[in-house]
């Protein structure tokens, strides 16, 4: 029996009623870090993360009404002090009498499988989005273009000069910018074009020109540099897109006002020669616990306001043509701020990701 238990790939471990260690297998060695020496005679509590001790009693507690917890899924803690994810099953051990003296628990590590559980999640919300996405971009463009064809012929018969003129040339404005927001939110799945010669700065000027309004009524001023450039080659509704999230993402951590400052210059990279485009806002800036995280999707930290997608797709869309994109930030009272900064060569991509476009 003993054989067995130590031939075992499972942690196999008991325990006396106050949670002293009375065994312990070579599986639990290799999963825990711990020999059986440093084990056998110390509290189980040694392996459990401070924030989860509370479960070691409740789980005492069954043990002694007689019951076995099993497949109990939660975290422990390595010798290393790693944190892992692990499924257990714990069952009462009794003596010849039948008196509970203890429990018998076996362990298996469970890191990978709830690491694969979580990006099928994440991949379905994903699909979905995409989904949503190219449904909303049906059903919003179709009356948005017949709204601007009945705005243009209304136009075309009213009095040039005269206040409904007027009325119709701002309200067709309103309406191109609307279509323009609606185009870079939910187009990102459609453009299916080819990639073509495409000038930055003059791309950066369209995307201001949408947001200036917004951005000058909450008080943000706008400051752009911009240095002489050969074109690139990109597909213009992807980087729309990228450069529309940047900016939005930067006037929604400068609430109360700031400045926003754009610029462009050539450079060499890693990647070779490009374009370096640099965004930066004077805003909160990122905590140091999230910048690790602003590029997963669903990443937010805007509630109901934010998705989370927005520097995701950035990435993608920007990797995909090989390019580079990284953020430096700094939360200090008084100097707070982020800078983006969005690298592409001149030359071709090197791969394409084309899962992106799966979505319609
Ligand atoms: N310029 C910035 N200043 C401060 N925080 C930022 C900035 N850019 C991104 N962040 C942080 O990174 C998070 C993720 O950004 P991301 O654009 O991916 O999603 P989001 O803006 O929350 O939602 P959405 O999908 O609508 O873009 C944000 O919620 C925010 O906390
Ligand atoms: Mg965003």
């Amino acid at each position: 029996m003993a054989a067995i238990i130590d031939s075992a790939d499972d942690a196999i471990i008991s325990k006396d009623l106050n949670g002293i260690v009375i065994s312990w297998n070579e599986g639990a060695s290799k999963l825990f870090g711990y020999s059986a020496d440093e084990m056998i005679g110390q509290p189980i509590l040694r392996v459990i993360p401070e924030e989860l001790e509370y479960e070691e009693s409740k789980i005492l507690k069954t043990i002694r009404l007689g019951e076995q917890i099993s497949h109990f899924e939660t975290r422990r803690k390595k010798k290393s002090g790693e944190v892992f994810e692990i499924s257990v099953t714990i069952s009462p051990i009794r003596d010849e009498t039948g008196t509970i003296i203890g429990a018998s628990k076996i362990a298996r590590e469970i890191t990978d499988r709830k690491r694969v559980e979580r990006l099928l999640v994440q991949s379905e919300k994903l699909a979905a989005t995409g989904r949503m996405a190219a449904t909303m971009a049906h059903e919003i463009n179709n009356p948005l273009e017949s709204l601007m064809n009945l705005i243009f012929l209304a136009r075309q018969d009213s009095a040039p000069g005269g206040k409904v003129h007027d009325y119709l040339i701002t309200a067709e404005g309103e309406l191109e910018r609307l279509t323009h927001l609606a185009r870079q939110t939910l187009g990102f799945y459609r453009d299916t074009g080819s990639p073509t010669e495409v000038s930055l700065n003059q791309l950066l000027e369209s995307v201001i020109s949408v947001y200036s309004p917004k951005l000058l009524a909450a008080g943000i001023t706008i400051e752009k540099h911009f240095d002489d450039q050969r074109k690139v080659f990109i597909r213009r509704g992807e980087f729309l897109q990228v450069f529309s999230n940047l900016i939005t993402n930067a006037a929604d951590a400068m609430r109360q006002g700031g400045k926003l400052s754009i610029s462009t210059h050539e450079s060499v990279g890693p990647w070779g020669d490009g374009i370096e485009t640099v965004v930066r806002d004077s805003g909160s800036g990122i905590r140091l616990e999230h910048i690790t995280q602003i590029f997963e999707p669903f990443f937010t930290t805007k509630g109901e306001l934010g998705t989370g997608i927005g520097l995701w797709v950035a990435k993608q869309l920007v990797e995909s043509r090989g390019g580079t994109i990284s953020v430096a930030s700094s939360t200090e009272q008084g100097n707070s701020g982020t800078t983006v900064t969005v690298a592409i060569p001149y030359g071709p991509p090197t791969g394409h990701n084309e899962t992106l476009r799966a979505g319609g």
